[in-house]
């Protein structure tokens, strides 16, 4: 098998609820973190990896994001006609010229494992990365996926990138019951969808980086529905697990839960803290807030 990963799906069609009223119109993956919305950095982390086919899983209410990754001709005019070359390259430079996006329609948002499954035609028979941009991660020394990617070329099985999530919150995550192969590695030997904590088999939750084999399209398309009435890609790969090795792979770096409010003022906060442009009075800002009667 090739172990050269070529191409991302990145499942956009949720319909966000946790994020509802600013959600019921514009997709949660563009809401900005700063300056730039929650799919472009989803979208830099794949090319940064090597990445060239962005394969987008929208729905209904997603129009924003290929218009976001399409030519903004009218813009690029004003920009250059204003002379204003900073933005003007901030614009022009969202996707380099040599990827490709593609975009799918889930008609319903069936769930995630349904989502995965709309990308089957254009992926085909080779192992490819999945990202949920709403999992914003702040990889180090290099990117989650391309920590994934490492991790891919050595074993040659598909990668689930997981972290310790505290025992009271296993009822969010898939969580995986594991054996320690090398370092951060492990093969999975179990998954499941949402364990409440009494039930969980560890605190290893599945974060939203996933580089899997084809073999997960028949098993996604046999499945059925499972927990909340949707196709869970977490069922598919409990499948998977026994039929191939699954590999957990715990990231180096942080993430943030922009699918949730607190996740994603979190996320706000500290990337503005590192914001070239932004940091210093940011800085002030906070500890004049925080701190009143000091600042
Ligand atoms: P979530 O579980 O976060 O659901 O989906 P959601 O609808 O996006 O958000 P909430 O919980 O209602 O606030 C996990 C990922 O799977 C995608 C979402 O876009 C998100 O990236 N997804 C989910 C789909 O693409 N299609 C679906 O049918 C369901």
């Amino acid at each position: 098998m090739d172990r050269v990963i070529k191409k991302a799906v990145f499942p956009v069609a949720g319909l966000g609820t946790r994020f509802l009223p600013a959600t019921k119109s514009n997709p949660k993956e563009m809401l900005p973190v700063v300056d730039k919305p929650l799919i472009q950095y989803a979208a830099e982390e794949a090319v940064e990896a090597g990445i060239k086919e962005l394969i987008f899983v929208t729905g209904r209410t997603k129009r924003a994001i290929p218009d976001h990754f399409d030519k903004a001709y009218e813009l690029e005019a004003e920009l250059e006609a204003k002379g204003k070359t900073k933005l003007l390259e901030l614009v022009r430079n969202v996707i380099p010229d040599d990827v490709v996006c593609i975009y799918i329609r889930q008609a319903e948002a069936l769930g995630l494992g349904h989502a995965v499954l709309c990308a089957k035609p254009v992926v085909g028979n080779e192992p490819f990365a999945i990202i949920l941009a709403d999992d914003l991660i702040d990889g180090q020394p290099k990117n989650c996926l391309a920590q994934m990617m490492d991790v891919f070329r050595k074993h040659g099985s598909s990668v689930l990138g997981v972290e310790r999530v505290p025992e009271e919150h296993t009822n969010q995550y898939g969580i995986v019951a594991t054996q320690p192969i090398e370092g951060r590695i492990s093969a999975v030997k179990q998954i499941v969808e949402k364990p409440k904590p009494a039930e969980a088999p560890s605190n290893l939750g599945v974060v939203g980086r996933y580089i899997l084999t084809p073999r997960i399209f028949p098993l996604l398309e046999t499945i059925g529905r499972g927990a909340g009435g949707e196709i869970q890609l977490t069922d598919a790969i409990a499948k998977l697990l026994d039929e191939q090795q699954v590999l957990a792979y715990e990231f180096q770096g942080k993430r943030y839960d922009c699918g949730s409010k607190l996740g994603y003022l979190q996320a706000t906060v500290e990337y503005a803290l590192k914001h070239p442009d932004l940091a210093e009075d940011f800085r002030h800002y906070l500890q004049s807030y925080c701190l009143p009667e000091i600042g």
